[in-house]
């Protein structure tokens, strides 16, 4: 491992321009007409794990964009770990505030600032750096590995479950670990151990066929923008509890010990809150905020549209109104029925004089890690050593539908080893990654695999 360490410390500023390299290439999953950069994306990292001595580096094509899979087999002796990621990035706008421009990543603050630094080309960048070290120092990987780098995690993993019917065998392995979270907070190595489900939804209502003069005909018809923000207002009580019928039938409650962990990070609220700029919390009463964005569901209005927003005075009856609605989920709320249930519920308050039209997309199921499998101390272990502090369970309210569905599919722990900071601006303008992180990550993942060999294959 010396050498090791010592490589990864003395390649400290390639690594650094290795990743603004890939940074520079935009691939915006949703936008379609970023397509062909998504593309050059993945066959820049085909590139990159070109020359690292792996038995196998493909594109795989999906009917949306590709996904890049690697892999250096050892010895069967020896565990196989899966390493998941995504190339993908989100959408720059609002452009203009960025304070440098989102492709051409630039170095302030011991920061790389740019679109997908950390979420999450830097964060899987620092699996590639860690199997470097290795390739480059001692020859080869202390166990086996398997890297899949998904370009559509962004956009809801829509191809996902067809790949990874597709590729079963390939996917096989011991072990899953996923960089793709933040951290809790500045130097704490933190394992996160629970991921929220997500349900989205677009709701549209329609009245006249055309925007009608509102002296002429306002309270003949029906108002669509009035009727969507009931229909909206609905879904919540005055502390932002959900009132759809069933929506927590299925929530599982959390133990004494999990509520005793959470509650013993050092969670500085005051500061939580400062960083939103929001005037205050607010949230379901009797739980505290930690426990209403990691272990809680939630139903958020994401976007608002319909009518006239222009400069000064348009008196009309819209046609129409519109709204985007997200819907996190906790163990075991599952997409499905909680979709269902969603759309029923809309349907059913729905004011008359007006046509409901909801569609949905691809959604993600919560994961909740097995904490007492040995490979989770293994993890801890390597994520001290990296960082010299000791390693804390958290959890996020963000999703990762692949974590759950590789959970599912093969039975084995996933350990979700992530580099991020809790204000690195991830899907914001001003993205950042702190390059100390990045370097002790790559430390943490060399770790990882060195600690690895310690269990046997499962
Ligand atoms: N890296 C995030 C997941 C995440 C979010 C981790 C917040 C930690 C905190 C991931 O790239 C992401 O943005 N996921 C989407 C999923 C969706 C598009 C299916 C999310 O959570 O909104
Ligand atoms: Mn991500
Ligand atoms: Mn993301």
């Amino acid at each position: 491992m010396d050498q090791v360490v010592q490589y990864i410390d003395s390649h400290r500023e390639r690594f650094v321009g290795d990743l603004a390299e890939w940074v520079r290439i935009p691939a915006v999953s949703s936008d379609p007409a970023q397509a062909a950069d998504v593309v050059r994306s993945a066959e820049h990292l085909r590139a990159e794990l070109g020359g690292l001595g792996a038995h196998r580096v493909e594109i795989w094509p999906t009917k949306g964009h590709p996904a890049v899979f690697a892999e250096w087999k050892v010895s069967p002796g020896l565990p196989t770990l899966l390493v998941y990621g995504h190339h993908d990035v989100q959408p720059v706008d609002p452009i203009d505030q960025w304070v440098t421009p989102p492709f051409e990543p630039a170095i302030r603050d011991g920061r790389m600032w740019g679109r997908g630094v950390v979420d999450d080309k830097g964060q899987v960048l620092i699996h590639v750096k860690a199997i470097e070290a290795f390739i480059r120092t001692v020859g080869k990987l202390p166990i086996n590995l398997k890297l899949m780098v998904e370009g559509e995690e962004e956009v809801g993993s829509e191809n996902l479950d067809i790949l990874m019917r597709d590729k079963a065998k390939d996917l096989e392995a011991d072990f899953v670990c996923v960089s793709d979270t933040a951290m809790f907070g500045r130097g704490i190595p933190s394992l996160c151990v629970g991921l929220r489900g997500l349900v989205y939804l677009e709701v549209r209502v329609d009245g006249p066929k055309t925007d009608l003069h509102s002296g002429s005909f306002g309270g003949g018809v029906a108002n669509p923008v009035h009727a969507l923000a009931r229909m909206l207002a609905r879904m919540h009580d005055d502390d932002g509890r959900v009132l759809v019928p069933g929506f927590y039938d299925r929530v599982v409650e959390l133990s004494a010990a999990e509520k005793a962990e959470m509650s013993s990070l050092p969670f500085d609220e005051a500061g939580w809150l400062a960083s939103t700029g929001s005037p205050a919390l607010f949230g379901e009463k009797g739980r505290t905020t930690l426990e209403r964005v990691w272990t809680r569901p939630t139903i958020d209005c994401c976007g608002i549209h319909g009518g006239f927003s222009g400069e000064g005075a348009k008196t009309i009856v819209p046609a129409f109104a519109s709204a985007k609605v997200s819907a996190r989920l906790v163990s075991d709320q599952e997409p499905e029925a909680i979709e269902k249930l969603l759309v029923e519920f809309l349907r059913s308050v729905a004011p008359p004089g007006v046509v409901v039209t909801i569609t949905t997309s691809q959604g993600g199921r919560p994961y909740v890690a097995p904490t007492n499998h040995p490979v989770f101390d293994v993890a801890k272990r390597a994520f001290t050593r990296a960082f010299g502090r000791p390693t804390v369970f958290i959890r996020e309210g963000g999703s990762i539908p692949f974590v759950r569905t590789i959970a599912d599919v093969t039975g084995k722990p996933c350990l979700l080893m992530g580099f991020g900071q809790p204000d690195e601006n991830a899907h914001a303008p001003n993205e950042w990654l702190d390059l100390e992180n990045y370097h002790l990550g790559i430390k943490s993942a060399a770790y990882l695999y060195d600690e690895l060999t310690r269990l046997s294959p499962q």
